[in-house]
């Protein structure tokens, strides 16, 4: 497990084992690749971050991850891994999140992409990415650090 702190100073808690947190987090997030690139989405406030959020209903985590690829970036998953998890402990409030990396087969252009200005695809990540104010501060802490490495090795 790796323990750290984010761009807000809240603490982080990252694991790549199966459910280190919860059973039943109530997040995900999803790295994206399409066609050897990364693809992300613009949130309209936070910025370039990669697509995720809440589930819905009565989802389960991979049906929200398919959905909030699908709602951010118009991207089409054809494989969904589990990759692991992170919880935020932010002022009381604790979030855990799912994360996967899925391949993207189709990006559908939308009318609409919800809360954000859609697909953004690039071949690599800024190095500088902390101090980038295109990007989200859901990038800026060391989970996308460990987890692209994981990805790298895992999947490329
Ligand atoms: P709402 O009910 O829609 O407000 O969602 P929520 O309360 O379940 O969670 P929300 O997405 O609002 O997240 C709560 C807090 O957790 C945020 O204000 C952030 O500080 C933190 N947080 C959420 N997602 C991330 C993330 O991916 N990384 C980090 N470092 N912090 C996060």
């Amino acid at each position: 497990m790796y323990t750290f702190k984010d761009a807000y100073h809240n603490q982080v808690f990252l694991s790549f084992e199966k459910n280190p947190f919860s059973k039943t987090p109530r997040h995900v997030w999803v790295v994206c690749r399409y066609e050897n690139q990364w693809l992300l989405t613009n949130h309209s406030k936070r910025g370039l971050e990669f697509p995720g959020g809440k589930l819905e209903g009565n989802e389960v985590p991979e049906e929200a991850a398919v959905r909030e690829v699908f709602e951010e970036t118009g991207g089409e998953v054809s494989s969904l891994t589990y990759i692991g998890q992170y919880k935020v402990v932010s002022k009381g409030k604790t979030i855990i999140k799912n994360i996967y990396f899925a391949t993207i087969g189709n990006v559908i252009k939308k009318e609409d992409y919800m809360e954000t200005d859609g697909p953004v695809m690039i071949d690599e990540l800024p190095s500088g990415i902390q101090q980038d104010d295109a990007y989200s501060f859901i990038m800026k802490d060391n989970v996308l650090q460990y987890v692209m490495k994981y990805v790298k090795r895992t999947f490329l």
